[in-house]
């Protein structure tokens, strides 16, 4: 069976690569000293049949950058018991979680936080922790005060250094907001009850509120029964809701607010306005794992703007972008503030990748950057020019992988000129496959 999310560049590489002395073209800004990392999912045994692209076994890419130059590129399996058994070595070292998922994997997020490199996934797993050159390092459960596992997406808080998290886990009848210091200890774990067990995907934080989307893609007993690998499915009849957590609150203290059925993997941001209401960029999917069960196709993605009066019961919607989308970021020195610019990456239907949009929504309008059917760009990660810099006014990095010659580089365009073309571009000794995020770690943070 030829399954998709095992082909073309969704396909995984089999080995481990370091290379250092990596061919430039352009210049390298001399003040991105860092480490741009990316991860996603490079299984070593999936079966065409059942694999689903959201499973298999986490493999990380990272570019180090410094004074102009591009230090090295290297790829690494993020270690799980699955890798461990079948390449050797050591168990991986630190805690286990009892209902981890899929032999303790870590394939979907890598953020740095608290000191660390954490590479992260959804659905109870333990944070896998990597050193400086992409090794794994041992799980964490921040010195034994996670509760559970913790999600793909915590969002850091520029006022304060935390990060917060929705997290659930298919045995859990509640999605839990877990916040993290900025030393790495866990300082809060509440429990909301929800009525089934929805897949949150992720979160968003405002200055009063911590946003809960509790959408209709539920775990389907009667598919985990089954055998299925990824027992998750769309559901007619849940319904769909927003839920406004005051950041310090009891579950209790939740207000739900209802919206059009729909499928939210990942937010812009959300700020407050002067009225007090909040505001949530969102990019909608129609529905979510309804008629495929091995990817997120389900139609296009939009961007879509919702905004909640805390005393109204239904969400206000309006759509900003009807051009399929995915991956949206934002210059995170705004989260939970107004932004006025957005980044994504263009996805047709089939999840077919395309090039990079830049939204302005002050003006309401955007720019589209795309260098052919050829190139096909993952998401974008903004860093400021410095602290000081106003928003947009810094790079957007993302890898491109080029269908034509099967590889893949880094580019880096300057947020303000979008249009103007990569100032630098980073040839790479092989493609990097689609995967999910990654970040940015500076080398004064390490
Ligand atoms: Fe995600």
């Amino acid at each position: 069976m030829n399954n998709p999310y095992l082909s073309g560049n969704f396909a995984p590489i089999e080995e481990e690569v370091s290379v250092t002395q990596l061919a430039v073209t352009g210049q390298i800004p001399a003040e991105l000293n860092g480490q741009l990392l990316r991860i996603g999912p490079n299984p070593i045994a999936a079966d065409p049949a059942s694999h689903h692209w959201f499973l298999g076994n986490g493999m990380v890419h990272g570019v180090q950058l410094r004074e102009g130059r591009a230090d090295w590129y290297r790829s690494r399996f993020v270690m799980d018991d699955e890798l461990v058994a079948a390449r050797g070595g050591a168990p991986v070292p630190g805690p286990t979680n009892p209902l981890q998922l899929g032999n303790g994997v870590a394939n979907t997020n890598i953020v740095y936080h608290a000191g660390q490199r954490l590479a992260l996934v959804e659905g109870g797993n333990l944070p896998v922790v990597l050193d400086a050159d992409l090794n794994t390092v041992a799980r964490t459960n921040f010195g034994g005060t996670l509760p559970g596992g913790l999600s793909a997406h915590p969002h850091l808080d520029p006022a304060t250094g935390e990060v917060h998290s929705a997290v659930y886990s298919p045995f859990w009848d509640y999605v839990q907001h877990v916040v993290v210091s900025r030393e790495g200890v866990v300082t809060r774990a509440e429990n909301i009850p929800l009525p089934g067990q929805p897949m949150v995907h992720d979160c968003m934080i405002t200055p009063n509120y911590f946003i809960v989307l509790d959408l209709p893609v539920l775990m389907n007993m009667e598919a985990a029964v089954a055998g299925e690998p990824f027992p998750y499915r769309w559901s007619d009849d849940y319904g769909a809701r927003v839920g406004l957590l005051p950041r310090a609150g009891r579950a209790a203290d939740i207000t739900w607010h209802e919206v059009d059925p729909c499928y939210v993997f990942h937010p812009m941001n959300g700020f407050e306005d002067a009225q007090g209401r909040v505001v949530l960029d969102v990019v909608r999917h129609p529905r979510m794992f309804a008629t495929d069960k091995h990817g997120p196709n389900e139609g296009i993605a939009t961007l879509d703007r919702w905004t909640i009066d805390p005393r109204q019961p239904r969400v206000s919607e309006q759509r900003l972008d009807d051009q399929g989308q995915e991956f949206p970021r934002i210059d995170e020195r705004l989260t939970g503030a107004q932004h006025r610019y957005g980044y994504s990456v263009m996805v047709e239907e089939g999840f077919a990748f395309g090039g990079l949009i830049k939204h302005d929504l002050q003006e309401g309008r955007k720019e589209v950057y795309d260098e052919g059917p050829s190139r096909n760009f993952m998401e974008a990660v903004f860093v400021p020019r410095s602290s000081a810099a106003s928003e947009d006014d810094g790079w957007l990095m993302s890898y491109v992988y080029d269908s034509a010659s099967h590889v893949s580089e880094v580019v880096i365009l300057a947020a303000q000129d979008f249009t103007a073309g990569p100032i630098a571009r980073v040839q790479l000794p092989q493609r990097v496959p689609y995967g999910f995020h990654g970040n940015w770690v500076e080398a004064t943070a390490q």
